[in-house]
């Protein structure tokens, strides 16, 4: 039905969701309309990679915008005028997107990239180059939260449906860029090695001054005082969101419908605490356990006392079996 009126041209109506469409590469799904196979084996197979390339990696909703604002602001010393200039998707362009791969070879060096790709679809060059990654993760509880609100305003995502049926298809990966677990299973792997950055969202979260830090020793660039200061206060949720630079508003409203939400949503940790329901915590909590099997231990499984969601009357207990 919703193709039939795309392909006769209708237009979407103002609040309505159209589904978005999406296509498998390598048994990995993605939207139609940003990606194309073509983007991604550019990416997977033909983009060069220089030695002081960085790259941002995420999993959707991790926090990438945050990330490419605090790096857009070290490559400049603190300095605010090109993220305040500059939109931040040609800041960072995404490497598998349909219009990144095409433009990446134009950047000025030092090149900073970003990517959703799960390891085994990543840009092969990179493996035998000095160029760096930064994985940024997240308590996927609240990844699949953040998601869960991006979907009904992201004109090429599928419309996410109800919340339980959301989170099944979060915990089985049947959303775009696949399995939380199978990414993060996937990049952890280079940790140790000294191209290769982990850091979460909860520890920018709880000191972000102390990650910037951390990041520009990664870098290998050190920062006097107040340009740090500066990243720190650029980079601050209210400071983004108030940039029109940053925050997305420039996109047209068919890729974010601006008049049901933003993207820049609330920008803290611990929000799945307002939306599970203690059956969908405990489904949750059991497939996590048995799929993060084996790797270490990550900030969002230190809980402290009262961090369970609390109970909904209005929800209904019984969660679909995976
Ligand atoms: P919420 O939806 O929970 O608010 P990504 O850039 O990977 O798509 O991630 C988007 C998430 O990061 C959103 O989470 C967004 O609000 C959050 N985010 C972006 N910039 C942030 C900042 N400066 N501080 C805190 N959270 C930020």
């Amino acid at each position: 039905m919703d193709t039939l009126r795309r392909g006769r041209g209708l237009e979407k109506q103002p609040g309505e969701k159209l589904p978005g469409e999406y296509f498998r590469y390598k048994g990995i799904p993605f939207p139609v309309g940003l990606y194309s196979s073509e983007s991604i084996s550019i990416a997977e197979n033909a983009c060069d990679v220089r030695d002081d390339d960085i790259f941002i990696v995420t999993y959707p909703k991790s926090g990438t915008t945050w990330m490419i604002e605090i790096l857009s602001l070290i490559l400049r010393d603190g300095d605010a005028s090109w993220v305040r200039s500059v939109p931040i998707w040609e800041r960072a362009p995404w490497c598998e997107t349909i219009m990144g791969a095409f433009s990446l070879p134009d950047q000025s060096s030092p090149r900073l990239m970003s990517s959703h790709l799960p390891i085994q679809l990543f840009t092969k060059a990179f493996f035998s180059s000095k160029a760096k990654v930064i994985y940024l993760s997240r308590n996927p509880r609240d990844v699949v939260v953040s998601l869960y609100h991006y979907s009904k305003i992201a004109g090429q995502l599928k419309d996410p449906g109800t919340p339980d049926q959301f989170l099944w298809d979060f915990l089985n990966g049947e959303v775009q860029f696949g399995s939380w677990f199978d990414h993060i299973k996937g990049w952890i792997r280079m940790q140790g090695k000294e191209n290769f950055l982990f850091i979460t969202y909860e520890e920018l979260q709880q000191d972000l001054r102390g990650s910037v830090q951390r990041v520009c020793e990664f870098l290998g660039r050190s920062l006097g005082e107040e340009a740090l200061d500066s990243v720190v206060a650029h980079s601050a949720f209210g400071a983004m969101k108030a940039n029109t630079m940053s925050n997305y508003t420039l996109l047209p409203s068919s890729l974010l419908d601006h008049s049901h939400g933003a993207f820049l949503r609330k920008g803290v940790s611990g929000d799945w605490k307002n939306h599970f329901t203690v059956a969908q915590s405990e489904a949750f909590d059991r497939v996590y356990r048995e799929r993060v099997q084996g790797l270490p231990a990550f900030p969002w499984d230190e809980a402290p006392e009262g961090t369970s969601p609390s109970p909904d009357p209005d929800q209904d207990p019984e969660t679909p079996h995976p």
